[in-house]
């Protein structure tokens, strides 16, 4: 059996540890803002049991300070998640996520008629949210879209 105040994946010395994603959406996180991709140890944990969500994921990167940009990007997928860093084994901070103004590079245009597919520009939207409705709308195309229908970048 596990006790509630075990930790259920290692503690890590140095890094950052994003906490409290909803199950399903760790790998979503990942594969966006190209985490797997990092020369870090990475540890992942999915549909651990969480208090407060029943399940959830979580995520811990050695090595890497998730900045409050960075962290505002989660923000997108994850809007209640918690961003912690890692100072020789203590949490020394908790980041605050709001949603970022303006998302770059991460996702693609949904409407395959935008100049962005065929010109070597990065993506860019526009983020706007309305109680939990968050929309994206494209700086070249100028049309909107709902986060959900949202890809990322091939
Ligand atoms: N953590 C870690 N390595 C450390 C310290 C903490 O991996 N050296 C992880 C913990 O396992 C936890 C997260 O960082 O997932 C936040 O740690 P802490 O603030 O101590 O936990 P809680 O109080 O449970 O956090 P919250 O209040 O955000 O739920
Ligand atoms: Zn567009």
């Amino acid at each position: 059996m596990t006790k509630d105040n075990q930790l259920q994946v290692e503690a890590i010395k140095n890094g950052s540890v994003i906490d409290h994603i909803p199950a399903h959406t760790g790998i979503k996180v990942l594969r966006l803002f190209q985490l797997h991709k990092s020369e870090n140890r990475i540890t992942i944990g999915l549909n651990l049991p969480s208090s407060a969500l029943g399940h959830k994921d979580l995520i811990k990167i050695e090595n890497l300070f998730i900045d409050e940009e960075l962290a505002n990007q989660l923000a997108l997928l994850a809007p209640n998640c918690t961003v912690n860093q890692i100072e020789n084994y203590e949490v020394v901070r908790k980041l605050q996520l709001s949603l970022p103004e303006q998302v770059i590079g991460v996702f693609q245009c949904p409407n395959s008629n935008c100049i962005s597919h065929r010109e070597p520009v990065p993506s860019r939207f526009k983020v706007s949210s309305k109680d939990t409705l968050i929309k994206l709308k494209c700086h070249y195309c100028e049309k909107a879209f709902n986060r959900e229908s949202m890809s990322e970048r091939r």
